[in-house]
């Protein structure tokens, strides 16, 4: 008894150290035959449809706000477009932490990101 036990036990445990590796290498294997992402080029005039949800606070001089803490927000028109799109993939990731900013670049696809940095930034 005893024994067929742990016979099943060093089998399950001989399937799964195989399965894992076998799993792991199938994932790598995905990984490596999905395409290479196209570059993605930011295009103002679809920046400037996609606005929205920004002109609320960048787009009033000295705005506040009040939530979480009285908060200058600051001028993005006119910025570089690099610096802009760094900043909005900060906020995405987490990196930079402001709740509301944080909250909207979650929201963002890379293309959005792209689109919005080549508006502001030829927006002055
Ligand atoms: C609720 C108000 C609010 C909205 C809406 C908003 N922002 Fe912001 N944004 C802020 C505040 C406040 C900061 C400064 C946060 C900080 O200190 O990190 C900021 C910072 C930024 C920065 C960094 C600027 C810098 O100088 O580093 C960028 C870029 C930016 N916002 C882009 C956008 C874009 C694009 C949108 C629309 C998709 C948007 N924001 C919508 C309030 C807002």
């Amino acid at each position: 008894m005893l024994k067929t036990i742990s016979k099943t036990t060093l089998l399950l445990g001989l399937g799964l150290a195989v399965a894992v590796p076998n799993a792991y290498a199938q994932g790598a294997k995905k990984a490596a035959a999905a395409p290479a992402p196209a570059p993605i080029v930011g295009n103002a005039e679809a920046g400037a449809k996609k606005i929205s949800n920004c002109i609320g606070c960048h787009g009033i001089p000295e705005y506040k706000t009040a939530f979480p803490t009285v908060y200058r927000v600051p001028k993005i028109s006119g910025q570089n477009e690099k610096y802009l799109i760094a900043a909005l993939n900060a906020y995405r990731s987490g990196e930079r932490s402001h709740p509301s900013m944080k909250g909207i670049a979650s929201a963002l696809s890379d293309q959005d990101i792209a689109d919005l940095a080549a508006y502001y930034a030829k927006n002055k």
